[in-house]
C-alpha cells in the first residue's frame, strides 16, 4: 500500500461527531490514552494488546493509516482501540470533556517554517484545548528528535502555567517510560540518536 506522505492537518471540518466513550469500547470505564498522530500504529496497538484495561483513542491525520490500523485492530480483536480520521488542530471537541488520563504525542512532525507553527501537534492553542478533557489524574508525554522541536515545546508548556514539567531529558539507547516504542523512537534508538523527551501534566491546581 503506497501512504500518502502528508495530509493537511486542518482540512477537517469542525462537525465531526462526539465520541461516545460508552459505545465505543467494550470496558468505559478503563483508564484512557489518546494517542495523537500514531502513523502505521504500531506503538498504539502494541499499548492496546498489553493493558487490555486501558482504553485508546487515535487521531490521525492520513485516511489510509485510519484503514489499516483499524483492520489491525479488528483481525486482533482488540475491544480497547477507537482509531479515527481526525486531526489535534481541529477536533478535540469530539474527545468526551474529563475523560482522557494519558496524551501520546511522539514525534510530531516538526513544522519548521514559522509560518507553519501553527500546525505542530503541541502548540499554545493545543495545550489550552485539550484542559477540559484531561482527567484530573493526568500526564501528556512527548518524545522527538528535533533540538528545535523540544525547546519550542518546551516554551509552550512553561508558557501555561497551568502546566507542570515532570520529567525532561536528553538521551540515547534510553526507551521511554511506558513499556512499548513508536516506529520513529525506534529507529532512533538502533542509530543512537539522541531523544529529547517531556513528561508533564496538567496541575491539579489549575483552574
Ligand atoms: C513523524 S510521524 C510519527 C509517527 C509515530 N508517532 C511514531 O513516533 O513513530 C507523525 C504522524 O503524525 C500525523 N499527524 C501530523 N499532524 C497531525 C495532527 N494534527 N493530528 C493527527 N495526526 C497528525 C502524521 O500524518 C504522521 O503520521
Amino acid at each position: 500500500m503506497r501512504v500518502r506522505k502528508h495530509a493537511n492537518p486542518f482540512n477537517f471540518s469542525k462537525d465531526k461527531e462526539k465520541i461516545q466513550i460508552d459505545k465505543v469500547f467494550h470496558n468505559p470505564t478503563n483508564t484512557l490514552t489518546l494517542e495523537l498522530g500514531f502513523a502505521h500504529g504500531e506503538y498504539l496497538l502494541d499499548r492496546a494488546k498489553k493493558e487490555i484495561s486501558n482504553n485508546f483513542i487515535g487521531f490521525e491525520v492520513r485516511e489510509q493509516l485510519v484503514e489499516k490500523v483499524l483492520k489491525l485492530a479488528e483481525k486482533d480483536k482488540l475491544t480497547n482501540v477507537y482509531v479515527t480520521h481526525a486531526s489535534s488542530l481541529v477536533n478535540i471537541d469530539i474527545i468526551p470533556d474529563n475523560s482522557v488520563n494519558e496524551v501520546i504525542a511522539f514525534f510530531c512532525d516538526p513544522c519548521f517554517k514559522t509560518k507553519h507553527h501553527k500546525r505542530r501537534i503541541i502548540n499554545q492553542k493545543f495545550l489550552t484545548e485539550i484542559k477540559p478533557k484531561l482527567k484530573k489524574d493526568n500526564t501528556l508525554y512527548f518524545q522527538t528528535d528535533v533540538q528545535e522541536l523540544y525547546e519550542a515545546t518546551l516554551n509552550y508548556i512553561n508558557n501555561d502555567n497551568d502546566y507542570e514539567i515532570i520529567t525532561k531529558e536528553i538521551v540515547t539507547g534510553v526507551p521511554n517510560k511506558t513499556g512499548s516504542t513508536s516506529w520513529f523512537e525506534k529507529r532512533c534508538l538502533d542509530n543512537e540518536w539522541p531523544i529529547h523527551r517531556i513528561l508533564f501534566k496538567l496541575s491539579s491546581k489549575s483552574s
